[in-house]
């Protein structure tokens, strides 16, 4: 096939729509193999719209039409025309009313887009375009209309039925059947509308806002998970006072509902008080679900619930704004939980992904703007850079514009906006008009793809006591963007004295503060700062807070390097300086020339800088083991020009055991001090103890290999286990193991958890992430256990997923985990296209391997591009990989 089989979308042929929706009215029959869908609707020409005359043009997938009429009037079949894709009606009037009839089989739909069937309920995934597979509709962002959804199903399997709005009527139908009628009073765009109907219990709990009205809070689950609701339900009550408090804004319906399904392709969606939320991100309890899953949840929750203004309320015209929603709301979700949480930690994640997962993706072949310009299929574009690099360009707006200034914007973006559908244009707009700043050259941060490279050269004149900064920007080119223009970059900094003392108080020159910080606007390509009033050459703490997406060209010795770990007082660059020492520490292993290597690897001063960590007074405990974390091979390797996983592997192991080598005894009494069996509590404090724990038992894990006493604190750590935090601290550092404890803890573990679905995904990523040299093997196996489904997304992210992140083994010389995977990918496209293109993301950057790694590469993305039947998802990502 020469020709592209997918046509791409374009923003630039963007037209607004030629008909508006004023209502829908929805009937809904659930029968036992089908379901028939009735959509009335209202509708008229929109005037704004270039053409005044010409057909009607719906979209539709998956449906069969059973009716259509016009006014009342059924349309004969010669005046309407059907394709895969849409429903065109020849002539219409101006205004009119449409009822068009549909029947669907939700049993049968393992896309998990449309209305769905999962552990028995059924349920609806309607962003982005899900809706079209439930009706012919302008299944766009934005035809805003009311939705009215009445619902028919029977009533002993499926006695709950929710929609979106109030509920308005309930009551009884012959043949054991029943119905509810909900209506929606805020104009939604077909993305938001939800349905779900199951046999749930459900927990219940109320909010009073701040205007004194009172919110009922349900969460929805199976009988069985009744009792792990409790933490998402805090988590939502906190998200709610919080919003309330920041930004001023209220829940507006009277009700607010979640419901947790076992099936989903991503974390949740913020239909309108009615959210539809991966179980993974709603149960909880200290026996089945790890520290990371409580943070996890109160994060979702919490980013859920403030998607009803930013992204409900005020939504997108089209999926090319997809960042407008998706980015605020992540840093808005950051916000709220540096408030609730250790703010260093929360802001140290937060850029680990960014520098591991979205820097990765945007020096790849699948590079693109947070506002992309074109796509094949916007499921693609859910990405770490629409969310993740979106959410700093708002936190670089509140760093450029200050608290204030920020909040104002904010508030008049939703005042001019609310109830309608915008552009990222609008949002820095009002944020331009707030602050009274010019911020058109900050859109480049919305149109240009690719990580901006920053050098810095300092210079000292101790005559004068002046100091310079000479600070430059460049981004390399990526795909379909060979030339990259400067962007605005907010670059907090601070200077100290060789104590480790603040020398900004008495700085004169070019800046702004912002708190404890200095502000440089960073607007050329480069740029000079000069300083004066200092005694003595300063130390430079820069691009604290990880002001903004960028990489910072190393210019630093590792001298300053430990001397910042120690001395700077801004916590998340404290933990950055020994990241990055680290860092140079690992590369120095992989690039050095193994023949000239001496005994030792790693450089006393090294050594030393991590042990004064080890033995340092940091009381955030949490804090203290991210700044002994290593920085993952994931993230290693983007610094190296050739990837050559076996030197890699072994560099990156024989590092991290000369460290855990030397500083075993330290880490041995950190152990012992903080090791607690207590009953599990979710505080900050308890968390922190057992995430030091969890990092010392890693580091003293990768020295067990021949080590009795070290296994058997492994045993006796998951022995001890009161808690799945802990429980899963000693089994990861097992299975690194090979050998009879491991074995014996799988099987422990299986057998006591294999009737809860959320913790059987961790006994098959635990596997999957396995540096044990037998670890392809065991996947293929598990891949042939009764618990693996490919119909289940949670599970084939476990297994294939973390698979594919286990660089080592994924990349085996072999190719058997290569084969592997494509193997999977290619069978699960053709029942679940989003997920099966997700998988692929491993395959992408095949130029950075060796000759026959990039064969064998790129002939598994061909087989992929070249598949009979392939999906859009997944031709797309095979795709542009191929280049
Ligand atoms: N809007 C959801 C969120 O909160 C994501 C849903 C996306 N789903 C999809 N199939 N593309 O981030
Ligand atoms: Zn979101």
């Amino acid at each position: 096939m020469d020709q592209q089989p997918f046509q791409p979308i374009r923003l630039v042929d963007y037209q607004p729509p030629e008909f508006l929706v004023e209502r829908l009215s929805l009937c809904i029959s659930l029968a036992a193999d089908h379901t028939l869908v009735r959509a009335t609707s209202v509708l008229h020409r929109n005037r704004d719209a270039a053409k005044k005359s010409g057909p009607l043009l719906l979209s539709g997938e998956h449906l069969e039409l059973l009716e259509v009429r016009l006014n009342g009037e059924k349309v004969a079949p010669d005046a309407y025309r059907t394709t895969p894709e849409s429903l065109e009606i020849d002539t219409v009037p101006d205004d009119f009313q449409l009822e068009v009839v549909t029947r669907l089989y939700p049993d049968r739909n393992t896309a998990l887009s449309g209305l769905y069937r999962s552990s028995g309920m059924y349920c609806t995934q309607c962003e982005a375009q899900g809706f079209r597979r439930i009706t012919y509709y302008l299944d766009r962002p934005d035809v805003l209309t009311r939705f009215f959804t009445r619902i028919e199903a029977e009533a002993e399997s499926f006695p709950v039925l929710l929609a979106n709005g109030n509920l308005v009527a309930a009551g009884r139908l012959p043949q054991g059947r029943h119905f509810v009628e909900w209506d929606d009073p805020f104009p939604k765009p077909s993305y938001l509308f939800a349905l779900v109907a199951g046999n749930l219990s459900q927990i219940e709990d109320s909010f009073v806002t701040r205007s004194g009205r009172r919110i009922v809070l349900q969460i929805y689950v199976e009988e069985h998970n009744r009792h792990k609701c409790d933490h998402a339900m805090a988590s939502l009550k906190k998200a709610m006072k919080w919003d309330e408090e920041v930004y001023g804004l209220e829940y507006d319906l009277d009700q607010y509902m979640i419901v947790a399904v076992d099936h989903f392709n991503m974390g949740a969606m913020e239909n309108k008080g009615l959210n539809i939320f991966n179980a993974k991100y709603v149960l909880a309890s200290p026996e089945t679900a790890t520290d990371q899953d409580y943070l996890g949840i109160q994060a979702v929750i919490a980013h859920e619930y403030f998607h009803n203004w930013t992204g409900n309320r005020v939504t997108c015209r089209d999926w090319f704004q997809l960042s407008l929603k998706e980015g605020l709301t992540v840093f808005r979700d950051q916000q709220f939980s540096a408030d609730m949480d250790s703010a260093a930690v929360q802001r140290i994640n937060e850029v680990r992904t960014l520098r591991q997962v979205q820097f990765r993706e945007d020096s790849s072949p699948l590079a693109h703007p947070v506002r992309p310009e074109e796509y094949v299929e916007i499921n693609n574009f859910y990405t770490v850079t629409v969310y993740n690099k979106g959410a700093e360009l708002i936190r670089m707006l509140y760093t450029l514009l200050g608290e204030a200034a920020y909040y104002r914007g904010f508030a008049l973006y939703i005042q001019r906006h609310d109830g309608q559908a915008v552009t990222c244009e609008d949002f820095v707009q009002a944020m331009a008009d707030a602050s009274g700043r010019d911020l058109s050259p900050f859109m480049r941060w919305y149109t240009q793809a690719g990580t901006p490279q920053l050098t810095i050269q300092e210079s000292w004149q101790q005559e004068q006591g002046l100091y310079g900064l000479t600070v430059s920007q460049q981004t390399p080119p990526t795909p379909g963007q060979p030339r990259k223009v400067p962007v605005p970059i907010p670059l907090l900094i601070g200077l100290l004295d060789d104590q480790g003392n603040d020398l900004t108080a008495t700085l004169s020159g070019d800046h702004e503060r912002r708190g404890d910080d200095v502000l440089l606007e960073v607007t050329e390509a480069e740029q000079q700062f000069r300083f004066t009033g200092l005694t003595s050459r300063p130390h430079l703490s820069v691009l604290r807070s990880f002001s903004a997406p960028v990489k910072l060209h190393s210019f630093r010795t590792r001298d300053e390097l430990a001397f910042l770990s120690v001395h700077d007082h801004d916590l998340f660059n404290r933990w950055d300086a020994a990241f990055s020492l680290s860092e140079l520490v690992l590369l120095d292993l992989v690039t050095e020339d193994s023949a000239d290597r001496d005994e030792r690897g790693i450089s006393d001063s090294y050594l030393q800088a991590m042990q004064s960590l080890v033995r340092s007074s940091i009381t955030d405990l949490s804090l203290l083991a991210e700044a002994l974390r290593l920085p993952t091979e994931n993230y290693v390797l983007q610094k190296l020009e050739q990837i050559d996983p076996d030197r890699l592997y072994q560099a990156y192991h024989r590092g991290k055991q000369e460290l855990a080598a030397f500083l075993e005894t330290d880490l041995l009494d950190l152990y012992r001090k903080y090791r607690s069996t207590g009953a599990y509590r979710f505080s900050r404090e308890d968390v922190g103890q057992r995430s030091l724990c969890g990092v010392c038992l890693d580091y003293l894990a990768s020295l067990a290999a021949h080590r009795t006493d070290l296994t058997e604190l492994c045993r006796s750590h998951y022995q001890e286990a009161g808690n799945m935090t802990d429980r899963m601290i000693a089994l990861t550092a097992a299975v690194q193991l090979e050998g009879d404890l491991r074995e014996a803890l799988l099987a422990d573990f299986e057998q006591a958890w294999h009737r809860e679905p959320l913790v059987m995904d961790k006994w098959f990523a635990v596997q999957a992430s396995s540096s044990a040299a037998d670890t392809v093997g065991r996947v293929e196996k598990l891949l042939h256990h009764p618990d693996f489904s490919l119909n289940n997304p949670n599970r084939v992210r476990a297994l294939i997923g973390t698979f594919g992140q286990n660089h080592f083994h994924f990349h085996h010389h072999s190719g058997s985990g290569y084969r592997l995977v494509t193997r999977v990918i290619l069978e699960l496209d053709a029942l679940n296209p989003q997920v099966a293109a997700r998988m692929a993301g491993p395959f992408v950057s095949w130029r950075r391997y060796d000759g026959q790694r990039q064969q064998q590469l790129r002939a598994s993305l061909r087989s992929m591009v070249e598949k009979p039947g392939v999906s859009r998802d997944l031709y797309e990502v095979a795709n542009k990989s191929l280049g």
